[in-house]
């Protein structure tokens, strides 16, 4: 049974299949409209989410199929300590295919391993987000119109920033590649990562903790909220949340075809009035990745024989 845990569990042709099958949707919704008729797809969410669960939900509809949704761990069984293999082989009888978010690095490959159906991690704890790099190499590839020889410079919370590692695994695969890494000294990129994406590749990169002074060598600049839920002291978060704050005045020194990406929510991290700038993407990428999470789904209830 297929299932989607990490980025890397997609080729880099089965993204472009993604991103041509999201494209189509785009210029021909009508097409896709029945395509998921009588169909469920399960929403398990064991963690607070907005643009994910409700991009999976609107998805689901959009495809014409239905959905049923667990939106808080305090609802379900887990409160009354089920595991989540138990939680996934219950609600596997009920759904066609299931999205799942968890606090825990690692349950959604459990989830994957006990489901009789398709899982797609929505998010598992500071490890992986796969469907928000879905969202975002649509975005890419529709205001860049290319992958290869980017520089993108993720800034904030690369040590938790779940969605950091998962854009910085893919994009790593494109030829050109090169990546400025830009957080406080605590919040650095994981050395699991730096170790099996950029070095075992020779994938040049920098650390650094200036925002301003590595702008201008950027075409993609993809801040991070700092993960406060991740710490283990309030003290520190405080300490560390203001790190980073993108203005309208630091935009005027940032190349004009710059753009600025951010998976949301925002905190503070990028001040309102940077959301007129024409280089602002993080609201298209909001719609994005309802079309390849429309795409996604298609992908894999077919594998699956399903539809
Ligand atoms: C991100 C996440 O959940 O990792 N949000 C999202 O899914 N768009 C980013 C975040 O919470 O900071």
């Amino acid at each position: 049974m297929r299932s989607v845990i990490d980025v890397m569990d997609l080729s880099v042709g089965e993204l472009d299949e993604l991103i041509e099958t999201a494209t189509d949707i785009i210029n021909h919704p009508d097409d896709y409209a029945d395509v998921c008729h009588r169909k469920k797809l399960a929403t398990l969410f064991f963690e607070p989410s907005t643009r994910t669960r409700m991009s999976f939900e609107a998805a689901m509809y959009e495809l014409g199929g239905n959905v049923i949704s667990m939106s808080e761990a305090s609802s379900s069984s887990a409160a009354k300590g089920e595991s989540v293999a138990d939680t996934v082989k219950t609600v596997s009888n009920y759904v066609d295919i299931i999205a799942m978010r968890h606090p825990k690095e690692g349950a959604a490959l459990v989830a994957a391993n006990n489901a009789t159906v398709p899982v797609i991690n929505a998010g598992d704890g500071g490890h992986c987000h796969p469907t928000q790099t879905l969202a975002d190499l649509l975005t890419i590839h529709r205001e860049k119109g290319r992958f290869d020889n980017l520089t993108i410079g993720f800034c904030g919370d690369l040590k938790f920033g779940r969605t950091v590692h998962s854009l910085c695994s893919a994009m790593a695969r494109y030829p050109g590649s090169r990546f400025v890494l830009i957080s406080p000294e605590e919040l650095k990129l994981p050395s699991y990562v730096k170790k099996n994406v950029l070095k075992s590749q020779n994938i040049p990169y920098t650390q650094t903790t200036d925002l301003e002074g590595s702008l201008q060598e950027l075409d993609i600049l993809y801040m991070t909220r700092i993960q406060r839920e991740r710490f283990f002291s309030e003290e520190e978060y405080v300490r560390l949340k203001d790190s980073y704050i993108l203005t309208a005045e630091k935009m005027k020194n940032a190349p004009e075809q710059m753009i600025v990406m951010h998976p949301l929510p925002r905190v503070n991290e990028i001040s309102v009035a940077v959301d007129d700038d024409p280089r602002a993407c993080y609201f298209k990428q909001v719609l994005n990745g309802k079309y390849m999470r429309m795409a996604l789904i298609m992908k894999l209830l077919k594998e699956a024989g399903r539809i």
